[in-house]
């Protein structure tokens, strides 16, 4: 029988990874854990995938990536699945009992209704490991996190449920991804530097050989878990802080007249200046879960936090704030009651089909109860989801729109919208005054001028002449 894992030696590790002979567990296999499984697959592992989700499941089995937006890793793991290098499960207890290193990267979200977080998902996967932990094995926790929680809630479940002890029996790290969705498999392998964190030496030297096998940019250890959650915590609270920040900036620019885009390209050639983009708001599972947790964090510790307080509710107040100065600048020429808008993009981002907690929601969801009709356009999103309201008409095609709309609006930066933009396709959509109101920044000044030579009046967020921070005083006189 082999030895387990956490008792290899250096270059045992390294060969048990490359001759094919380590089995993982990868616990969820949503945006982070599938390219997760199909890495540790490509660099030789034999992966069981865990998944909850009986569509995902389905679509798994048959060797499909749910997430077709990101090509690389739908290429990737049809390629492990044919290989039959990657089992799909829904039984947790199996992968538990069938690998050596078992890696978690399920979701623990904060619950802003109930000011609570959940930890369901990680304790009962903590479950199923401790139940069938063997000396030897290695638990390398992945999700994003509060910090405290891998000493206090997955290695407390661990230690009681196997009576085994971590450094003597086994090994665990926290090991945040950093990834970017839509180019996973590139961010996990060549744009930076794997982060792994634990008070166990061992636990340490073992993830370390295998994570140089995949990142070419090599790891950064840390000595305990709580650093390393931190440091992926700080990494989105230090985004969303400045997307407020820019947001700011960009309505002084708008009332200003001047281009915040031209300002912000000259101010960040100095390197210690690295202004962000403004937009729509901030979404997605991440950025507003780790301010959040840092913020409870605060709390805990009776300390004042209000930049980063400030910046999350300026943050989630934005959508409805440019809902807000939208009708108002309609109403002041238009009946609200005859006006149709077609809004570009329900994602929080571009490029990606990830929904959760979209500023587009909120915006759309706001407009709707205000006018005639509002048609919305994602490339990524086919079908209603639950928290758009249901008076908001997805359209699969925009060929499918029944009548033409007075105002468009882009809420996403998909890359699709830059080539509609640059068609006709989308002028034969609106009808006058035929309003362009672009929230991300996407219509450069060649589709700009084109827009407008058909007839379009066109307004970008932080540029000039536009009402987007509110009425401008220059188009109501
Ligand atoms: N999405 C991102 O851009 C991103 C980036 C970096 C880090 N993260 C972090 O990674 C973690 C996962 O995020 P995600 O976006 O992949 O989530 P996701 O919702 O896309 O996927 C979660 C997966 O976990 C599975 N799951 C849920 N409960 C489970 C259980 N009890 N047992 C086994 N599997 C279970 C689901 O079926 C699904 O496959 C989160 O902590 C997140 O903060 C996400």
């Amino acid at each position: 029988m082999e030895e387990g894992i956490f008792f290899l030696s250096k270059e045992e590790t390294k060969k048990k990874l490359t001759e094919g002979r380590l089995n993982v567990s990868v616990f969820g296999l949503g945006y982070v854990g599938l390219p997760l499984a199909v890495a540790w697959c490509k660099a030789g592992a034999k992966v069981i995938g865990v998944t909850k989700n009986k569509e995902h499941e389905e679509l798994l089995k048959k060797g499909i990536s749910p997430f077709p937006e990101d090509l690389e890793l739908k290429k990737e793991y049809k390629e492990c699945y044919e290989a039959e290098k990657i089992e799909i499960t829904s039984d947790s207890s199996y992968a538990a009992k069938n690998s050596d290193l078992k890696i978690i990267a399920v979701p623990v979200p904060y619950d802003i209704a109930t000011s609570t977080i959940n930890y369901s998902a990680l304790e009962d996967v903590a479950n199923n490991l401790g139940k069938s932990l063997k000396n030897g094995d290695i638990v390398d926790l992945e999700s994003s996190v509060p910090p405290g929680t891998t000493e206090k809630i997955l290695l407390k479940i661990l230690e009681e449920k196997s009576k085994l002890k971590l450094s003597r029996n086994f090994g665990l790290v926290y090991s945040p991804e950093r990834i970017y969705v839509g180019r996973a498999l590139k961010d996990l392998r060549e744009n930076y530097p794997k982060i792994i964190g634990s008070s166990c030496k061992k636990s340490l030297e073992i993830m370390s050989v295998f994570y140089e096998q995949i990142s070419k940019k090599g790891v950064i250890l840390l000595n305990s878990f709580i650093a390393a959650e931190l440091e992926k915590l700080f990494e989105g609270v230090y985004r969303d802080v400045n997307i407020a920040l820019a947001n700011e900036l960009a309505n002084i620019c708008e009332k200003m007249n001047i281009s915040y885009e031209e300002v912000r390209k000259a101010a960040n050639s100095q390197p210690y200046c690295h202004l962000h983009q403004p937009g729509i708001g901030v979404g997605g599972f991440c950025l507003p879960n780790y301010s959040n947790y840092i913020i409870a964090k605060a709390k805990e510790l009776n300390l004042e936090v209000p930049v980063i307080e400030n910046g999350r509710k300026e943050n989630e107040k934005l959508p409805f704030l440019m809902a807000k100065n939208l009708i108002m600048y309609l109403r002041s020429m238009l009946e609200l009651e005859n006006i149709n808008i077609l809004v570009l993009g329900l994602t929080f981002r571009g490029n990606t089909s990830d929904t959760r907690y979209s500023p587009a929601i909120d915006f759309v969801n706001t407009i709707v109860e205000k006018v005639k009709a509002v048609y919305v356009y994602d490339p990524f999103v086919k079908r209603p989801l639950e928290n758009l309201d249901k008076k908001a008409k997805i359209v699969e095609n925009l060929s499918e729109l029944k009548e033409k709309a007075e105002v468009l609006c882009i809420a996403t930066d998909h890359e699709e919208f830059k080539k509609l933009l640059s068609s006709n396709e989308l002028i034969d959509l609106l009808k006058d005054p035929k309003i362009i109101v672009d929230f991300k920044v996407v219509i450069n000044n060649e589709t700009k001028a084109k827009l407008e030579a058909f007839g379009a009046k066109v307004f970008i967020r932080g540029e000039p002449v536009s009402f987007i921070s509110g009425l401008n005083s220059n188009l109501t006189k």
